[in-house]
């Protein structure tokens, strides 16, 4: 199964993906993980992202294409991968195209999980991540057993530094300005897959599933 994981900020992505990738067992490929992966190591990639991911702005095309075409190159995605929050623009869209007919692979399906814009903020706001095993926890609509440890691997759970209100707002209008316009071209590729993602997060993953077939 080869899809695309799509949606805004806080649209419940990263939290889809958990699920998704233990009962299909394919890679996730999620282009912020990988940022904030190069950023904690203090790699050239890591310091060419930091200042757009903390502005909540996007890291240029080239070096996001880039990362990922090596990536999908990688014999680990030949039966299949996730990816998470690529593309991101028209641009990447359409080098993605192009990646995957050089490798002679084809899409299975885009799930965009929608959400109203007034949900997404309190999502991200009240977001805790697990510093270990990257698991995604919410204060009030997905708290921890024990606060701040995480459930899956007893880690330290943190607040992103693009957590902020401010940031998450700039980071909902680069998705309206730049993301928003790849809902149309993967309708018109025949692609795409519409998961209401204000709903409780087992029935998401649910309807996500029955889109998938
Ligand atoms: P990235 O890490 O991809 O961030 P994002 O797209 O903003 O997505 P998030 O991780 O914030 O949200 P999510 O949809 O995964 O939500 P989650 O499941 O955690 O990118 C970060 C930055 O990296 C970008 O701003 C950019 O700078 C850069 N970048 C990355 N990719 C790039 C690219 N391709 N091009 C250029 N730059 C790029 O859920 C959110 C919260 O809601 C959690 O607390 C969760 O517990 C809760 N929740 C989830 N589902 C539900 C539900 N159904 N009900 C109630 N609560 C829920
Ligand atoms: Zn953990």
């Amino acid at each position: 199964m080869k899809i695309i994981l799509m949606g805004g900020p806080g649209a419940g992505k990263g939290t889809q993906a958990g699920p998704l990738v233990e009962k299909f067992h394919f890679p996730h490929i999620s282009t912020g993980d990988m940022f904030r992966a190069a950023i904690k190591d203090g790699t050239a990639l890591g310091l060419k992202a930091k200042s757009y991911m903390d502005a909540g702005g996007l890291v240029p095309d080239e070096v996001t294409i880039g990362i990922v075409a090596e990536r999908l190159a990688q014999p680990d995605c030949a039966e299949g991968f996730l990816l998470d929050g690529f593309p991101r623009t028209l641009a990447q869209g359409n080098a993605l195209n192009e990646i995957l007919d050089r490798l002679g692979m084809k899409l299975d399906g885009v799930i965009n999980i929608e959400v109203a814009e007034d949900v997404l903020i309190p999502r991200l706001t009240g977001r805790r991540v697990c510093r270990k095993c990257g698991a995604s926890y919410h204060m009030i609509f997905n708290p921890p057993q024990q606060e701040g440890v995480c459930g899956q691997c007893g880690g330290e759970l943190y607040q992103r530094s693009d957590d902020t209100v401010e940031t998450a707002k700039n980071r909902l209008n680069v998705y309206n300005d730049q993301t928003e316009p790849l809902i149309n071209f993967y309708q018109q590729q025949g692609l795409l897959k519409r998961i209401n993602g204000d709903q409780p997060i087992d029935k998401v993953f649910a309807d996500i599933l029955k889109a998938l077939g």
